[in-house]
């Protein structure tokens, strides 16, 4: 454990301080249903219960917003203003916390704030991030001080679907072992959408913009194989760590597909950005009349297979589909435990009553054991017993938050 701490980027912990992250305040303005909301957990795990459409699930997707990306929902900044309510449309919205983390406590403030351009009509959809008090340049620096990962009932099709929820689903693992993920990502997916865009509109004359584009292209060449090397590099230190069963849960076997991927396993990094290169400034033609680019990182897939049976994800039962995932999360924040010194914010919305009472009470142990704040959502009370007064526990009724 030391050791890993030795190599981590992150400062080491300050004094006694208990290893851990919590939030210990969360306040809510006009977010959701929410016109406003105040809660105080401590360091214990919190259990949300309360009717259908309470605001149990908005009240996690507030907390999904302390990281950087768009929260569990993957919601336009817009969408999640309060419709209706006490001030009426367009004043913005704010999810304000106060975290313990092993560093220390800090403030974390953000939101959506409507800027002059709103009076214009030229309104932008701008996120604002606050770190203790000091606005901050961009959402990537969340990552330095808070990890956070989810399960929710939509991920329940994670398999089944495309890989463009795999891939955030991994690249929100990877933000809890390298912050600098983050920003990498938001730079080569901007250079992405601009070196479309000069495609797109440049049909003809491309060729001209040859500094331009080659810049772009370069700049997806070195963030490109940074960010495909920063998933493996996760990956292959999840692999060891969720590979064989865990109590009720089946072992992961994990592995990141993609040509980069491919690049980095047979050479040096050097060698794939200059084939990333390459391959972007040959593919200029096709990406003009298809749009994107037909290779690099953004096409990347994260592949899951049940180890003992020794089977992909996609062919397993729903309930062996949810069981790998939280096998792969556990794994993550067991991992982020021993390196980072806290375990991420753990945000399981309906997870707790879709599992048999076995399975249940091992996820329940093990969240404890990593003395990490769950945040676990239901409708049924009875469900959280086991965890007794080892959770703080509220209830949530018309978007009205109640200690319990
Ligand atoms: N932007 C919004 N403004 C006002 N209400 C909203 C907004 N977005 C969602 N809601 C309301 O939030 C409620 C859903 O809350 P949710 O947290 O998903 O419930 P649950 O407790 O079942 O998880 C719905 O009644 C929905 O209409
Ligand atoms: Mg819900």
């Amino acid at each position: 454990m030391l050791d890993a701490r030795q190599t981590s980027p992150y400062p080491t912990p300050v004094g006694d301080a208990p290893a851990a992250l919590a939030v210990t305040r969360l306040t809510l303005t006009r977010f959701r249903g929410y016109d406003s909301a105040r809660l105080e957990p401590d360091h214990r795990p919190v259990v949300l219960t309360g009717p259908n459409g309470a605001g149990k699930t908005n009240l996690l997707e507030a907390v999904s917003f302390l990281a950087p990306g768009r929260g569990l929902r993957g919601a336009k900044l817009s969408e999640v203003e309060r419709i209706g309510g006490s001030t009426g449309n367009g004043a913005g919205w704010a999810v304000a916390a106060v975290l313990d983390t092993p560093t220390g406590p800090v403030e974390i403030g953000t939101g959506r704030e409507i800027g002059p351009q709103a009076a214009s009509g030229v309104e932008r959809d701008r996120r604002v991030v606050r770190v203790d008090g000091h606005p901050a340049k961009g959402q990537t620096v969340l990552a330095e001080h808070v990890a956070v990962v989810w399960l929710t009932p939509q991920m329940d099709r994670l398999f089944l679907e495309g890989s463009s929820g795999r891939r955030r689903f991994l690249d929100r693992l990877v933000f809890g072992f390298d912050p600098a993920h983050a920003g990498r990502l938001s730079r080569y997916e901007h250079a992405l959408r601009e070196r479309a865009r000069l495609l797109r509109e440049g049909h003809r004359g491309w060729n001209g913009d040859e500094g331009w584009l080659g810049g772009l292209e370069d700049q997806m060449a070195t963030t490109g194989v940074a960010v495909a090397a920063a998933r493996r590099d996760v990956v292959q230190r999840l692999r060891a760590a969720c590979g064989r069963a865990v109590g009720p849960f089946p072992g992961a076997d994990l592995t990141v597909q993609g040509t980069v991927e491919r690049w980095l396993d047979e050479g040096p990094a050097l060698a794939a950005e200059d084939a990333l290169r390459r391959s972007l400034r040959d593919s200029r033609r096709a990406d003009s009349d298809g749009g994107g680019a037909t290779l690099g990182p953004h096409k990347s897939d994260l592949a899951v297979r049940h180890a003992q049976k020794d089977m992909p994800a996609a062919l397993c039962s729903t309930g062996e589909q949810k069981a790998l995932l939280i096998a792969i999360m556990l794994a993550n924040a067991r991992l982020l435990a021993a390196e980072r010194g806290a375990a991420p914010l753990l945000l399981l919305d309906e997870v707790a009553a879709h599992l048999d009472p076995q399975r249940r009470e091992a996820l329940f142990d093990e969240i404890l054991a990593l003395g990490a704040q769950a945040w676990m959502t239901g409708t049924d009370d009875s469900v959280f017993g086991p965890l007794g007064g080892a959770a703080k526990r509220f209830h949530i009724e018309d978007a009205t938050v109640t200690p319990a």
